[in-house]
């Protein structure tokens, strides 16, 4: 009688299958994400991706690569969310002025002046409503993972803005949003949809005589280079989605996702607590440039201002819902929860 059992030797051969599968699992290349979006990597967004990036790295170096490619360098505006449907990037984080035809309830966040400031849009993100629309181009195969601010946007051209009127017949560069085209043609200006990496030239050639876009923005694009005239009417926001392909992110091994969940809290806790300091510190970098005059409003003037851009209000609340919109106004009552950003 042998003294081997063959039942152990063909178990002995199948762990040790498994074994080199495993083994050779481990030893496969990495799990690349392509991280790609428009602006530069001393914004806000910016640096979001790269900490994303940084700590990928640290936690789960052999496995997951995150490319970051900044400033349109792999894809643009238009062009980026098309490449995420087609699995050629796994993540970016468009404006939430981009998403209309994913998702009509997103138009919300461009009404203008429905957030008294950053703190206020923070809460309203936070809340089960803000948090819903994350969900909301789940049927589009797009799935939202977390909100990043930049912050409040300011008015530029190449004359002062102080009344609405001042408005009137400019050129303004909007982010592909009806509501953005809405709201310029409510002071009776001239609005033109255009890509983010366009518009320092479209500004510096005249094809467009301003545009509307937060501090770090402004500057890190040098529009203020080719703006004379910048008004701080802080009349809207410009933050952010972090996307992911929902079959890309669900096809994910649950241990390497749940990681990746994790990382992206951590990383957003980050990226919102200095979105306000990096925009502040950029406006002091135009004002030390002397590029531009920083005219401020009074709070007629203002009001001025919040009264004609209004009718946007009603144009839209039927696609975005009366219910959504009540409940962002109501995050300006700041006796909610969440804590505060540093603003
Ligand atoms: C813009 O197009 O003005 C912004 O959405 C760019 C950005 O991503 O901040």
């Amino acid at each position: 009688m042998s003294l081997i059992n063959p039942k152990t030797v063909v178990g002995a051969i199948g762990v040790a299958i498994l074994m080199g599968g495993v083994a050779g699992a481990q030893a496969q290349d990495p799990i690349v994400i392509k991280f790609s979006h428009v602006v530069a990597e001393n914004t806000p967004k910016g640096q979001g991706a790269k900490m994303f990036a940084e700590e990928v790295k640290e936690k789960l170096g052999d496995r997951v690569k995150v490319e970051v490619y900044p400033n349109s360098s792999l894809y643009g505006d238009g062009k980026e969310m098309e490449a995420l449907l087609l699995g050629d990037v796994q993540m970016l984080a468009p404006s939430l002025a981009k998403f209309e035809q994913y998702s009509p309830s997103l138009q919300l966040y461009d009404l203008p002046f429905l957030f008294d400031d950053i703190n206020a849009v923070d809460r309203f993100q936070h809340s089960d409503d803000g948090q819903g629309l994350l969900d909301s181009m789940q049927d589009r195969n797009i799935q939202g993972l977390a909100y990043w601010h930049n912050g409040m946007k300011q008015l530029s051209a190449n004359k002062p803005l102080r009344e609405p009127k001042d408005a009137r017949g400019l050129k303004f560069r909007v982010q592909a949003s009806d509501v953005l085209d809405e709201q310029f043609k409510e002071l009776r200006a001239v609005p033109r949809k255009m890509s983010f990496g366009e518009v320092y030239q479209a500004l510096q050639t005249g094809v467009v005589n301003g545009q509307e876009n937060t501090w770090s923005n402004i500057y890190s694009q040098k529009m203020h280079e080719v703006q004379p005239y910048i008004t701080e009417s802080n009349h809207g926001i410009i933050d952010y989605m972090v996307i992911t392909n929902a079959d890309f992110w669900n096809g994910l091994p649950d241990d390497i996702r749940s990681q990746l969940e994790d990382i992206l809290v951590d990383v957003t806790e980050k990226v919102n607590k200095q979105a306000y300091d990096l925009n502040q510190e950029a406006k002091q970098s135009i004002v030390d440039a002397g590029t531009s005059e920083i005219i401020q409003l009074t709070p007629e003037q203002r009001e001025e201002w919040r009264e004609a851009v209004r009718p946007v209000w009603e144009k839209f609340q039927g696609d975005i819902g009366e219910d959504l919109i009540k409940a962002a106004e109501s995050a300006n009552q700041s006796d909610s929860t969440q804590s505060e950003t540093s603003q």
